[in-house]
């Protein structure tokens, strides 16, 4: 008993003949079918987008050790993968390739490579499972031996010149195959410029799904594990990524890559940014995604291998969240998971 909350004996008689009893929230949440019938928001396998990690070899799995369960997979293991996934009825994957290290250069040239990792696996997946969604990244990190998403010229991640690479290495994608390009790299007028590139060769089909709002943020510490850029990574990418303090700066770069042809948005990270999930959907009622990124996997995996909370549950929770929030759907790792789950309960 906690001594501060104690009522008086008087105080208490006096709250019980003050509740007005005509209201009983509790009572559509009596039995299982109550709270199934008046539940407004709904996580279906349609939600999902799954995001895969990439590497060279075959045969290969590699455990990403910050991310328990999760693994970088070589091409042809990422075609098992995606015959899984689409198994599971999952939607579509996001590929994000760890780059050869004696690949990497200051200008990210790699990322220009019709035969780069990344190209290989959209050609070995399509080839495969035509019906899965791919979506190819694009931003310059995984390919520069710097580890930022753009060119650096002394200290400065150049925009303009960045775009211009980001417009060649979203054809390189379109080119082998990919459904989608999802920006990454928060430049300046990069939808465009890659809108613009991409229908003047004839891909007007193919979908740009920005990350428009994207954050400088903490909770990347696992990705940039899993595709080796961790080590490498000079500095910080506050220059290009938000300020994790500002909200209405997050509706004019939404409202920036809409005038400029984003067919989808995504924020991200997600759990933190719910409050920027419900404020640009509401504003812009385009389709919009949640990132439920690495380091929020990685949360979630560590405290429930230490059995510091029931995994499965915080996993469900975390992911309804989304949709209350307004996203349309989510990117997270958890996906295979989650799918399966949703499967055994139908
Ligand atoms: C970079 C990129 C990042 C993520 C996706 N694309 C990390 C970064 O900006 O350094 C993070 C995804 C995650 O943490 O799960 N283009």
């Amino acid at each position: 008993m906690n001594p501060w909350n104690k009522p008086k004996p008087d105080e208490a008689s006096a709250t019980a003949t003050r509740l007005d009893l005509a209201q009983r929230p509790r009572r559509n949440r009596k039995t299982e079918w109550a709270r199934r019938l008046v539940r407004e928001n709904v996580l279906t396998t349609n939600d999902l987008i799954w995001p895969l990690f990439l590497a060279e070899g075959e045969g290969v799995r590699t455990q990403v050790v910050s991310m328990p369960g999760v693994e970088r997979l070589s091409v042809d293991e990422a075609v098992k993968a995606a015959v899984m996934a689409a198994e599971l009825a999952i939607p579509a994957l996001a590929l994000f390739p760890n780059t050869d290290p004696a690949r990497r250069d200051p200008h990210g040239s790699e990322a220009l490579n019709a035969d780069n990792l990344v190209c290989r696996a959209i050609r070995a997946i399509k080839r495969e499972v035509p019906q899965i969604g791919l979506i190819a990244d694009a931003a310059l990190d995984p390919y520069t031996s710097h580890g930022h998403d753009g060119i650096l010229h002394g200290e400065e991640i150049v925009n303009d010149e960045t775009v211009a690479v980001l417009v060649a290495q979203s054809l390189n994608q379109a080119r082998a195959g990919a459904d989608v390009i999802a920006p990454s790299d928060m430049m300046d007028g990069r939808i465009a410029a890659i809108r613009e590139g991409l229908d003047a060769e004839g891909f007007e089909n193919v979908q740009v799904m920005s990350y428009a709002a994207k954050y400088a943020s903490a909770f990347y510490g696992p990705f940039r594990d899993a595709i080796g850029t961790k080590a490498v990574l000079a500095g910080d990418k506050r220059t290009y990524q938000m300020d994790p303090a500002n909200s209405d700066e997050a509706l004019r770069e939404v409202a920036l890559d809409i005038e400029q042809g984003a067919d989808m948005l995504i924020v991200k990270p997600g759990m933190p940014y719910l409050d920027i999930i419900c404020r640009v959907k509401e504003t812009f009622a385009l389709p919009t995604f949640a990132y439920q990124v690495s380091g929020e996997y990685a949360m979630i995996m560590a405290a429930a291998q230490n059995g510091w909370l029931d995994g499965e549950r915080a996993m469900l929770e975390s992911l309804v969240a989304f949709k209350r929030a307004g996203a349309d759907g989510v990117l997270t790792y958890f996906a295979p998971r989650v799918a399966k789950k949703l499967k055994e309960e139908r």
